[in-house]
């Protein structure tokens, strides 16, 4: 049976990192009805654990998805993904598009051979990272490091305060240190929160180095998974779930409005 045209699309991400793949899904189906949940309650992700993130990340999708009735949701956070995917799929009986590390395209761009994936603690050590390497650059030096500052860091920037440069610096440091750090020309930005410091990162890598996420490609998949389904004529207002957090406010709805998102909720 196809959905209700006004049956939403559920992107989740701890925080406000899952924005970097809603801009890019909202070129494509402009008018498709949107649910943003962030689990403020629970970030960062980076810093739990396994058994933590396989055990929260389905409960909660669980929820949201019970509450909100999508036609599809998309795990927009790379930690989520590389550890609970698995578990989402078979606790859910809808669609689910997961956020992994951009590897396979790095690895077809890369000219020295050597590239580096930048994502939170948690993800750069998952067997899911070594998988996608063994697979796709199996040829290739992969480098990876952890950074949380950079999580920390962005959303600090979407409210409108200064990113502190040397968090940049760090992070581009814990790749370029390691052995054939020097040679490295690609960075794979493995955390849905990074391309919102594309600029300085950037900046901080210099021109020679390509800097690469996944988020068209998934906005690809989200808009071929719902090829022939029925949508609003016109856009519908978009709603952002934030599970309450006390030291944790909900941004200004002025942050969220240019992603389509203007109501707030909290649960
Ligand atoms: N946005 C999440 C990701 O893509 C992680 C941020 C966090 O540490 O919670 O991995």
């Amino acid at each position: 049976m196809q959905p209700a045209a006004d049956a939403p699309i559920l992107f989740f991400d701890s925080g406000l990192g899952g924005l970097t793949v809603l801009g890019p899904t909202r070129a494509l189906l402009p008018t498709a009805p949107i649910v943003y949940a962030a689990d403020y309650a629970g970030l960062p992700y980076g810093q739990k654990s396994e058994a933590e993130l396989a055990a929260r990340v389905p409960a909660l999708l669980g929820r949201l998805v019970e509450r909100y009735q999508p036609r599809l949701a998309v795990i927009a956070c790379n930690t989520a993904s590389t550890i609970a995917l698995a578990h989402v799929r078979a606790a859910l009986d809808l669609p689910i598009v997961g956020t992994v590390p951009a590897i396979k395209p790095a690895a077809e761009l890369t000219n020295s051979g050597v590239i580096g994936v930048l994502g939170t603690e948690a993800t750069v050590r998952q067997p899911y990272v070594d998988d996608l390497s063994a697979k796709f650059a199996g040829d290739k030096i992969v480098l990876r490091h952890g950074s949380p500052g950079l999580v920390t860091g962005a959303e600090a920037k979407l409210r409108g305060e200064p990113v502190d440069p040397a968090t940049i610096a760090r992070a581009v440091a814990g790749l370029r240190d390691q052995p054939r750090g020097d040679a490295m020309d690609v960075i794979v930005l493995a955390c849905t929160h990074f391309p919102l410091l594309t600029d300085e990162l950037q900046a901080a890598v210099g021109p020679g180095v390509r800097l690469i996420d996944g988020a068209a490609g998934i906005a690809r998949r989200i808009a071929h998974l719902t090829q022939g389904q029925g949508w609003p004529d016109a856009p519908a207002p978009g709603l952002a779930v934030f599970t309450r957090s006390a030291d944790r406010p909900p941004p200004p709805l002025a942050t969220l409005a240019p992603y389509g998102l203007d109501r707030i909720e909290l649960i």
